[in-house]
């Protein structure tokens, strides 16, 4: 929204939320979220045309064009639970509009949904009984969180689904006008609602598939001395398959892959698809396989027991550039290594303690004194007998490894969750060191 207040400036541009807290958030230069370059773009637009407001019916009312823009979390609950998406944030959102009503409305679902809840929205909308016209459009969004400032300026493609209707074609134009402000007409692309909604979770799929994929290559790698790297290079230059995405990783975490990719197997389930279920699927089994696979290769190499010894881990958030950790494959790693009683050192330049804390559930006997946090790296490493690396931070590639290897317990060990480092360097040191799908 920021961005599209910023581009275009005839728009005026609210951004609402009930919680008053968060809207303070946003209204101050400490945004509630860390994104690179996201507060100087707020702050450029911001009190001229975007604003920030806790008045949620009343923008709503006052508004031609609403973009319901909320959680889709997996459902955790009842029918679905652990695979479905929750739509009840969209559905009062929905219910919120009908209440409220006022003139015409252009209704965007900027959410991912399953493909079919414009649907949802519709029936709602046009039981409120309250005079006003809507339209609803689909137009999901592709920005990836660390990158999201130059995802939105410049798009690989912005798409805009609507109905077939005169007056569909005519919001879906509004909205089209609104992005060919700053983006090539050429990139936007227009389909109707239910292609629009699918879209969003196959494109999310098939990224997520491609690291299975190579992840999957990584594990046969480390057991017939193929390099995954090599390997990725080596397929990733015919250009059908292309280099982007074949990062081999100790898995893929946030926000996005793992929850569409259950929301899209159980979709399949329910239009009475278990095969096609059953082949994304997969994808996030691998991936779990994955994260399993580099804790057992940590046993493995450390005489198969870390109990009580120090693990330094560097990285918690799911991807450099961000604080976000959700389903950050660290998370994984990190319950496993306090299960096999290690004691954990960590230290990630954005994520804080408390948030680390409480994703791993950490109450008083549950491990509490098994994890240390450090604002340092050195000091984390310090003494400890080894070092999972398991985000991509630029600042872990120039560490002055030769002080760290000195600092540690003999024999150091570490395990780049990302093939960040140069393992051959960290072997001249002295350290054992091992990568993702490398012998
Ligand atoms: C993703 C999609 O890229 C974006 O289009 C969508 O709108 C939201 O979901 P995001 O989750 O922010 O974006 O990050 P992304 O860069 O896609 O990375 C996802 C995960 O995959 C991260 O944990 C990342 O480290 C991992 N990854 C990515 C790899 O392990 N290897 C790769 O080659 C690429």
């Amino acid at each position: 929204m920021a961005m599209i207040a910023n581009k275009c400036s005839d728009a005026t541009v609210t951004v609402v939320d009930l919680n008053e807290n968060r809207i303070a958030d946003w209204n101050s230069d400490k945004l509630p979220v860390y994104e690179p370059g996201l507060l100087e773009i707020v702050q450029s637009s911001r009190g001229k045309n975007l604003f920030f407001s806790s008045d949620v019916k009343k923008n709503v009312r006052d508004a031609e064009v609403i973009f319901i823009s909320v959680n889709t979390p997996t459902k955790e609950y009842g029918s679905g639970a652990g695979q479905a998406a929750d739509l009840r944030y969209v559905e009062s959102c929905a219910r919120m509009i009908a209440e409220v009503g006022g003139g015409n409305k252009i209704v965007v679902e900027k959410s991912t949904v399953p493909v079919r809840t414009a649907q949802m929205v519709e029936e709602i909308l046009s039981a409120s009984g309250n005079e006003f016209t809507y339209q609803i459009i689909s137009n999901p969004e592709f920005l990836a969180e660390g990158t999201a400032m130059a995802d939105l300026e410049n798009p690989d493609r912005v798409l805009i689904g609507g109905e077939s209707t005169p007056e569909g074609q005519d919001a879906v134009q509004k909205i089209v006008n609104l992005y060919a402000t700053w983006v090539d007409l050429e990139k936007i692309i227009t389909t109707n609602l239910w292609s629009s909604e699918l879209s969003k979770l196959t494109a999310n799929a098939f990224l997520a598939q491609r690291i299975s994929s190579i992840n999957a290559i990584s594990a046969l790698c480390e057991e017939t001395g193929a390099n995954v790297d090599e390997v990725a290079r080596a397929i990733g230059s015919d250009s059908r398959i292309g280099h982007k995405f074949l990062k081999s990783s100790v898995g893929f975490g946030g926000s996005c892959f793992q929850k569409d990719i259950l929301n899209l197997s159980y979709l399949c389930r329910h239009f009475g698809l278990p095969e096609v279920a059953h082949y994304w699927d997969q994808v996030v089994i691998m991936n779990d396989f994955q994260k399993e696979r580099f804790v057992q290769r940590i046993l493995n190499k450390m005489f198969n027991t870390v109990s009580g010894k120090k693990i330094a881990v560097l990285g918690y958030a799911f991807k450099k550039d961000t604080n976000d950790y959700r389903e950050s494959p660290a998370i994984a790693v990190c319950k496993r290594l306090l299960e096999e009683k290690a004691l954990i050192r960590l230290y990630d330049p954005q994520v804080s303690e408390g948030a680390i804390r409480e994703s791993l559930q950490m109450e008083e006997g549950n491990h509490f004194d098994s994890f240390t946090f450090y604002d340092s790296i050195e000091d984390a490493c310090h003494e400890s007998n080894a070092i999972a690396l398991l985000t991509e931070w630029e600042e872990f590639k120039d560490l002055d490894f030769q002080r760290i290897y000195q600092s540690m317990k003999k024999p150091a060990y570490i395990f780049d969750g990302r093939n960040l480092l140069n393992l051959r360097e960290l072997e001249k040191i002295g350290f054992r060191a091992f990568g993702i799908g490398k012998a």
